[in-house]
């Protein structure tokens, strides 16, 4: 059965199914052809489809505040369909020796991002990202700039523990990662926070920055296109790799006030 997104007619493929989230089968079919995308599901599917020629002249319309208002719901369903496809993940080997992966959490209208490296010990006990030594500093840090952790999205570059929280593997981030880039295209952040070298090697990638470690370009904001969006990345330290050097624990506290700057100035003033 076709279906009509944004007045295009669109076979439905079997293959969407494994590709697209619950939400998109749920689309009404008059909705979108009267009000532009009808929910998120599809403006990321056309986006996936390429159709950005047809987002660009429904952003251009009148109706995008009401798509706006009605993202709420969608954003949320859509991050638990990508936490729900991680939990069961076995794309790479980690799957065999995690407890539990762990797809991220926060707030689905959030628009600040922090990116991790990859799930340790307390991390894999629970199914949660940052609860370990590292995580209650980044909770430290996080309130220190008025910003709860449940008003921001937490996640990692990598979903499961490695074994005896070695680095991860370029290849298992590059399985991995089409899970981040899914969670990123969702959120649509103003601002992603990387922690450490890897999630910032990740991202600067993604954004075709170039990156020779965390030392040259922590602590700075810088703009970049990552998978079509404007955003900035701001990398920092990882709290992990300072929690027991007083001296790197004090520049990563200059780096979340900076954070706290940009961040105001992103969101225009408003509070994270
Ligand atoms: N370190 C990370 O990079 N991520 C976590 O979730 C925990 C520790
Ligand atoms: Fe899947 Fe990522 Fe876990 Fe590998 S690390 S099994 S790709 S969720």
């Amino acid at each position: 059965m076709p279906y009509l997104i944004y007045g295009l007619n669109l076979p439905l493929e079997p293959a969407l199914e494994s590709l697209f989230c619950p939400a998109y089968f749920r689309i009404d079919v008059s909705n979108c052809s009267s009000l532009g995308f009808a929910c998120e599901a599809c403006r990321v599917f056309c986006n996936e489809r390429r159709l950005d020629r047809e987002y660009e002249i429904y952003k251009s319309t009148e109706q995008e505040a009401c798509w706006q208002e009605d993202l709420d719901l969608p954003r949320k369903e859509l991050l638990a369909a990508v936490a729900s496809e991680v939990t069961v993940c076995t794309k790479c080997p980690l799957w065999k020796t995690r407890k539990n992966a762990v797809p991220g959490e926060g707030s689905a209208r959030s628009k600040i991002m922090f990116v991790g490296e990859a799930p340790g010990h307390s991390e894999d006990a629970q199914g949660r990202p940052f609860v370990g030594a590292a995580g209650k500093f980044l909770d430290e840090l996080l309130s220190e700039i008025g910003a709860p952790r449940e008003n921001v999205f937490i996640t990692n570059v990598v979903k499961c523990r490695p074994p005896r929280n070695r680095a991860p593997k370029s290849s298992e981030v590059q399985t991995c990662t089409p899970y981040l880039d899914r969670q990123t295209r969702i959120l649509e952040p103003k601002l992603i926070a990387t922690l450490g070298n890897y999630a910032t090697a990740y991202v600067f990638s993604k954004a075709k920055l170039p990156f020779s470690g965390i030392a040259l370009v922590h602590g700075k904001p810088h703009v970049a296109t990552i998978l079509s969006m404007k955003v900035i990345v701001f990398p920092m330290f990882h709290p992990a790799t300072v929690l027991y050097n007083p001296k790197y624990k004090t520049v990563l506290r200059q780096n979340f006030q900076s954070l706290k700057d940009e961040v105001e100035r992103a969101l225009h003033s408003r509070k994270i």
